[in-house]
């Protein structure tokens, strides 16, 4: 058991199988008509598309809301739509059929998993959980709901921080599955009693430090904008102590956040560590603005399984729906629930 500064590791990559991203070769006409009966489907269906920001650019598109983990579930919470189609992964669709227990919820593409949520199981957490009797759990959103039922708080990236400072600073917090958002959180919290499992993102592990003093040497004004997921955060947050990395241009953010971040920033030139697609939504907003991605392979094949065909015949066949057995689905919002009250 490691505490959340040191890094532990373990390959889970035995755990999923990763899809081949398609290349897609539609027309601009062909993408639009697609478009156009993804539209009138929703609205023969009374149907939401919900999108996150790594989803294809053609899908954020038509989609009604495109947004970070937190926002989708808190959109997710407010609908009156009979039917959720969520274009993102699993674990996003699991979460708002527990929010959502009398909608259809549809994932387009079943193989749209997540290499963190496959990190950890429920037996690994009541394990875990035995080991530290009396701990508090923290689950991160990209869990399975079975993961989240054994949990007493979730959290997104963009509210961990807010979740862990409101527990009590003398009981010992698990942190799970992402070792490197629970070093940021660590960090941000100023606790010693963090314990993280060692668990992470295949995509964003892979974001690295050098890749950042590259980018910075570079464009020695740009911001650095880095996902707390990052292989590289750790290294970046004493750097930016030590004043190696400029403190005052260094951020750790969810996906909204960086989009948020970007508009009140008078910068031009920002460093993006995350998944690629995100940069659709940075380009549209802020035309006027350059973006360089940390890691031009930073690319999530389970999010790329998301196609406009697949949204066209989940909304005409409304499968394949995504289900939570009850029992999961009654603890597993308990979590959730906490976390949204302190959203
Ligand atoms: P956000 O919470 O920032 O949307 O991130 C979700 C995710 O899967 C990151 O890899
Ligand atoms: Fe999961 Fe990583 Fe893909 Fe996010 S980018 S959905 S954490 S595999």
């Amino acid at each position: 058991m490691s505490s959340a500064t040191e890094l532990v590791e373990i390959s889970f990559e035995g755990r999923y199988t990763l899809p081949e991203v398609e290349i897609l070769s539609d027309t601009a006409e062909e993408i639009r008509r697609k478009q156009e009966r993804v539209r009138a489907l929703c609205a023969e269906r009374n149907a939401i598309l919900l999108a996150h920001h790594y989803q294809r650019p053609e899908v954020q598109e038509v989609a009604d809301a495109v947004a970070d983990s937190l926002r989708l579930s808190q959109t997710a919470a407010k609908t009156d739509a009979d039917v959720i189609v969520f274009a993102g992964v699993h674990f996003m669709a699991e979460t708002a059929a527990i929010i959502c227990p009398d909608k259809r919820v549809l994932l387009p593409d079943l193989r749209a998993g997540c290499s963190l949520a496959a990190s950890v199981t429920p037996e690994e957490l009541r394990e875990w959980k035995a080991r530290l009797p009396g701990a508090v759990v923290v689950s991160y959103i990209n869990t399975s709901a079975a993961v989240k039922a054994e949990s007493d708080y979730c959290c997104t990236s963009a509210n961990a921080a807010k979740v862990v400072g409101a527990i009590p600073a003398d009981r010992t917090v698990l942190f799970l599955p992402d070792q490197f958002l629970a070093s940021v959180v660590a960090r941000q919290t100023r606790r010693s009693n963090i314990v993280a499992y060692p668990g992470y993102c295949h995509v964003h592990k892979t974001i690295q430090p050098d890749q950042v003093a590259g980018l910075l040497s570079d464009h020695p004004d740009i911001e650095l904008l880095l996902h707390p997921e990052c292989g590289c955060v750790s290294s970046c947050m004493a750097k930016a102590m030590d004043g190696t990395l400029p403190q005052d241009r260094t951020f750790f953010l969810s996906t909204e956040g960086m989009l948020r971040h970007i508009g009140e920033s008078p910068a031009t030139e920002f460093a993006v560590g995350t998944e690629l697609g995100i940069l659709h939504q940075l380009g549209k907003k802020y035309s006027q603005k350059r973006f360089y991605p940390v890691n031009e392979k930073a690319v999530c094949a389970f999010m790329k399984t998301i196609t406009l065909d697949r949204v066209i015949r989940s909304l005409e066949t409304l499968e394949p729906q995504v289900r939570v057995p009850e029992e999961i689905a009654r603890k597993a919002k308990r979590a959730i629930d906490r976390m949204l009250e302190l959203a």
